[in-house]
């Protein structure tokens, strides 16, 4: 059960916050009394005067543009980078990320994209899509180019194999998918709340095929370096993983029969 709440001493503005967003969420809107710990819930959404906070029996989640950051140095200092190689990504293109997360690859995306192009980013769990929009809009990450890069992304809660489908064909550059590995590449202490709440939902081939109807260049798996799955779904070509535990799986429009 999730529940939404506010800070200890909340003003009336965040209040009205909460209420709504709880409304949006379709979840209870509970005044706070006392100790968050008290409130029996799977998740309790707290709405603080600067930040949406989830706390859950395994931490707290809140928005932070984590890898972003210095991925977007090292691409304005003339490096590359594997995503967006593996993307082929240039100024002015479309990119649907279809597992938005905290939205690290989806800001570096739309960094590279520009002002001329768009990202929309889909996450498919609600409690994390209001964390992921919040953070997107309102969090001061000091640099110029990544603010803009951030509040650019459209946030769509949706399932991805449910808004693909209602999608015309070849109606984005790119389609890119960043699922749960089936294990984590780092047990990282900060993932690990994440992870309980996350959708762990493995692709299938119906969804790349889904994915290759509305790509125009290209559909991106990441995964990690030598995993099984990019064979299971079909995914020949592997971009990266030499050096690194990542990699990424591509299919080329052309190779899939959809425009180019
Ligand atoms: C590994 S995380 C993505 C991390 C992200 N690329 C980043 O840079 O922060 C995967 C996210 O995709 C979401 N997700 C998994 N299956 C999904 C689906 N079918 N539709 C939409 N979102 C999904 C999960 O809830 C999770 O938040």
């Amino acid at each position: 059960m999730t529940l939404v709440t506010t800070s200890r001493h909340p003003t009336a503005q965040e209040e009205m916050r909460a209420r709504v967003l709880a409304a949006e969420l379709g979840v209870p809107y509970v005044p706070r009394r006392g100790s968050l710990d008290d409130l029996d819930a799977e998740a309790v959404l707290v709405v603080t005067r600067e930040r949406l906070v989830v706390h859950t029996p395994a931490g707290e989640i809140f928005f932070h543009p984590g890898m972003a950051r210095p991925r977007v140095r090292e691409l304005e200092r003339g490096k590359p980078d594997v995503m967006v190689q593996a993307m082929g990504l240039r100024p002015g293109d479309t990119v649907l990320d279809c597992t938005l997360g905290l939205g690290s690859d989806a800001i570096v995306a739309s960094f590279v994209v520009g002002g001329q192009g768009r990202v929309v980013g889909l996450e498919a769990v609600p409690v994390l899509a209001a964390v992921v929009r919040w953070g997107l809009q309102n969090y001061d990450p000091d640099h110029d180019g990544l603010r803009d890069a951030m509040r650019r992304i459209e946030v769509v809660r949706a399932d991805h194999e449910a808004y693909l489908s209602t999608l015309p064909a070849a109606s984005f550059d790119i389609v890119y998918f960043d699922p749960m590995f089936r294990e984590p590449v780092m047990e990282s202490a900060h993932m690990r709340p994440w992870r309980a709440l996350a959708c762990h939902q493995p692709l299938s081939r119906a969804t790349i095929a889904a994915a290759c109807r509305v790509a125009r260049r290209r559909v991106v798996v990441k995964e990690r370096s030598g995993s099984p799955v990019f064979a299971e779904l079909g995914l020949t070509e592997v971009v990266g993983g030499r050096k690194s535990r990542i990699a990424y799986g591509v299919l080329d429009a052309a190779g899939m029969g959809a425009p180019a």
